[in-house]
């Protein structure tokens, strides 16, 4: 990725962002094709060799172009609800490369993705194992499912998005799931012949990922013994990417999936993997102008036209994200309480951050932007969701218009009809 931060002339992919700023207006989320391929290729080189399915994590960023992009270079789609398989479908994502988790999958969404043909159920619980079993009887068909096994295993990562401990929502545990191929023979419509683990996001260290695979492994070894043949195992996503730049250290790609191969040493069928962050997170950028600077009796503000609404992550989660200001490197540093203009104190990017003093009208980035934040965006104080763009080569294309007031109230009327339920 190109990321002249340090040049007068700001370029990503070669794009100038001042221009694109100056031309779209901010907030605008950027992303970089060239970052994205680069990701894409990384992990498919990491793979040559195995039969293996990239399923991009639709929930990390997903716009349609973004999706049309992954459908481009060969990578499928990890969906978790009837929208982003409607979204993936949309963009041209086969339903055969499409996989659906989440513990809270209702009738209507396994009936959709049957009806569609998705590859795959990554299935949570034996209610839901049930009702798909009900679902594909009842329409003649046979699902295919994999049990999402929870491995009590700690990603070492935030509380909010670790998701393979015991106490979490996420997935069985090994001695539920030995249950359930020992009653396989009861699953008419289910064809259960496959794992799936996800035991967190933004993972720096390789270890969870080789504990909870070879729990998996292990796991696998043992069905296939006692005659449950095992064609597919999903290792999930959770590969990291850095947010500041000297502190976070992500997992190389390569030694990632070297974990991942290890621990399946023997596996003869196919590998799945649904990575979001790592694909976009890097890639993306959010532009935004600085508002004013507010000098408090405590601390000077620096107030963006950017908020917690357009990029929920630091208030969520209290997430670092590294924030550049586009020229005036060499002006005099300030230490910034870095805000928006939505009425909550959480509306805050960064506090006690040092940036080259900065004035209204200036152009920052805030970087690491790709994954979990237009995707997360939300229209709170009323605030358009922000336009999005894709850069490659010099050029750009727009992949989310800024949003209308007349679309933020598109669906909303005054109570004039008043009806019994
Ligand atoms: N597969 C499943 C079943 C998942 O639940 C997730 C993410 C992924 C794959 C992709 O994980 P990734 O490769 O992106 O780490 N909003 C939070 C992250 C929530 C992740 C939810 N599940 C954040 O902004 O940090």
């Amino acid at each position: 990725m190109t990321l002249a931060t340090t040049s007068p002339l700001a370029t990503l992919d070669d794009v100038d962002l001042r221009a694109l700023a100056a031309r779209l207006g901010t907030p605008l989320y950027v992303y970089s094709a060239r970052s994205i391929r680069e990701r894409i290729q990384a992990l498919q080189a990491a793979l040559r060799g195995t039969d293996a399915l990239i399923c991009f994590a639709v929930k990390a960023n997903s716009n349609r172009g973004v999706l049309g992009f992954m459908h481009e270079h060969g990578v499928g789609a990890d969906i978790v609800s009837a929208g982003e398989l409607w979204r993936a479908l949309q963009a041209g994502i086969p339903p055969e490369h499409i996989v659906f988790s989440g513990v809270g999958k209702s009738e209507l969404e396994i009936t959709e993705a049957l009806g569609a043909g998705i590859l795959r159920f990554n299935v949570e619980s034996h209610d839901e194992l049930l009702t798909l079993q009900r679902v594909a009887r009842s329409k003649g068909t046979i699902a295919r499912a994999a049990v999402r096994i929870n491995p009590d295993v700690d990603a070492l990562t935030h509380a909010k998005i670790s998701t393979g401990k015991a106490e979490n929502k996420f997935g069985v545990s090994i001695d539920e799931a030995r249950r359930w191929f020992a009653a396989r023979h009861e699953l008419s419509h289910v064809q259960l012949d496959g794992l799936h683990v996800h035991i967190g996001s933004q993972i720096l260290s390789l270890q969870p990922f080789q504990e909870a695979m070879q729990r998996v492994a292990a796991f696998w070894r043992e069905l296939v013994a006692q005659g449950h043949p095992i064609n597919s195992i999903d290792a999930g996503g959770g590969l990291g990417v850095c947010y500041r730049a000297g502190h976070d250290h992500p997992i190389d790609a390569a030694d990632y999936v070297a974990t991942v191969r290890e621990a399946l040493a023997g596996f003869d069928g196919r590998l799945l993997f649904e990575p979001g962050r790592y694909l976009v997170g890097e890639a993306g950028v959010l532009l935004t102008r600085v508002i004013r600077v507010k000098h408090g009796d405590q601390r000077d503000f620096l107030v963006l036209d950017a908020a917690m609404n357009d990029l929920a992550r630091p208030s969520l989660y209290d997430a670092w994200h590294d924030i550049a200001l586009i020229d005036g490197e060499h002006r005099p540093m300030t230490a910034y309480d870095i805000v928006g203009p939505v009425c909550e104190t959480g509306d805050t990017f960064a506090r006690a951050r040092t940036l080259p003093t900065c004035a209204a009208g200036d152009l920052l980035m805030i970087r690491t932007a790709g994954a979990y934040g237009a995707s997360m965006a939300s229209t709170y104080n009323s605030r358009p969701l922000a336009a999005e763009v894709m850069v490659d080569k010099g050029r750009y294309a727009m992949v989310r218009q800024r949003q209308t007031f007349e679309e933020i109230v598109a669906g909303e009327q005054l109570a004039k009809h008043w009806e019994t339920a």
